[in-house]
């Protein structure tokens, strides 16, 4: 193991960062620093122990596609470069280098825009219920991780529990006004098949995948981290076979473990054992050079 985890970060002089289950949110006014930490969830809860570089590795993705996409979509990177943080930060490399992005604050749009290429998850079950998936028709005789030609736009919205609920094109509608609904789930299609078809390339599939849009002004935005292991599903090619459901590229180690612990996936999970750790760490630099043709990492 390279480096200790950074689960969490702190500077004396500011504010705690809004902590989300994975990254630290500082906020600066007109901007975002938003930090990837090296926390890792499973079954929705953040595992006691994180994953070294785990951070960092999704943060060189994100920018990995951010560049690759840039004119199919505005995105709101200011800069990853630890230079162009407020001195504080640059004081505090060992919590902040490679895994930070200075971007612009933006009104957030609160509507997931998900991104379906693949039948899986959530969009099987609903599919073997009715046929539809968030009120699009499907053709019939697909099975569970079926290809879909043509991308479909899912919307989903964060429900009390926090869990995604999924809802009808109509239904977002209602959150966010339609014009700039349909800009930004035209951008979100746009940028999904330009991955896939990259990822394909590289020996990966990009089953399906979740953005998330805000205004600058008004113009849409696209924010957050985007397409990462922990907002995407990635499958490695060579296991992929429709009929079943193929091992998620990162966490699949994690979850066969979790497994077989007992643990009742209602209380605090039991710390990753450190061969476990280390299999997953070597899952997201697998996943990372496959992508990028990169070895930073
Ligand atoms: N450019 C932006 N402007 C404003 N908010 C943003 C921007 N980019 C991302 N965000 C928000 O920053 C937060 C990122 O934190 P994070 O995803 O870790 O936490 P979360 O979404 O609140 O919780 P969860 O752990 O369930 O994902 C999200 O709330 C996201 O919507
Ligand atoms: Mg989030």
């Amino acid at each position: 193991m390279t480096d200790k985890a950074v689960r969490e970060t702190r500077l004396p002089d500011r504010e705690a960062p809004k902590r989300g289950k994975v990254r630290d949110v500082y906020d600066l006014g007109d901007y975002l620093v938003i930090v990837a930490t090296d926390r890792l969830s499973a079954f929705d809860w953040v595992n006691p122990v994180g994953i070294p570089d785990k951070g960092k590795i999704l943060t060189a993705l994100s920018l990995f596609w951010f560049d690759q996409t840039r004119n199919l979509a505005r995105n709101h990177l200011v800069s990853a470069s630890l230079d162009d943080l407020p001195d504080d930060f640059q004081s505090n490399p060992d919590q902040f280098e490679g895994r930070s992005m200075l971007v612009h604050k933006c009104r957030m749009l609160p509507v997931e825009f998900v991104v379906r290429g693949y039948l899986a998850g959530s969009a099987w079950k609903e599919y073997c219920q009715t046929g539809s998936v968030c009120g699009i028709k499907l053709p019939s005789g697909l099975v569970e991780s079926s290809r879909l030609e043509t991308p479909i736009f899912t919307p989903a919205t964060k429900a009390v529990n926090g869990h995604d609920l999924n809802i009808t094109f109509k239904e977002a509608a209602g959150l966010v006004d339609q014009d700039l609904l349909e800009t930004a789930a035209n951008a979100a299609r746009d940028v999904y098949l330009r991955a896939r078809a990259i990822a394909e390339s590289k020996g990966i599939i990009l089953c399906d995948t979740k953005f998330e849009f805000g205004l600058l002004g008004d113009t849409v935005i696209l924010a957050d981290e985007i397409l990462t292991p922990d907002s995407s599903r990635f499958w490695p090619a060579d296991q992929y076979r429709p009929g079943g459901a193929p091992p998620s590229y990162d966490k699949q180690f994690v979850r066969d473990w979790l497994e077989t612990t007992g643990w009742d996936k209602n209380s605090p999970p039991p710390p990753l054992p450190d061969d476990v750790v280390a299999k997953t760490r070597e899952k997201y630099i697998e996943a990372y050079r496959k992508l990028t043709g990169k070895r930073d990492y």
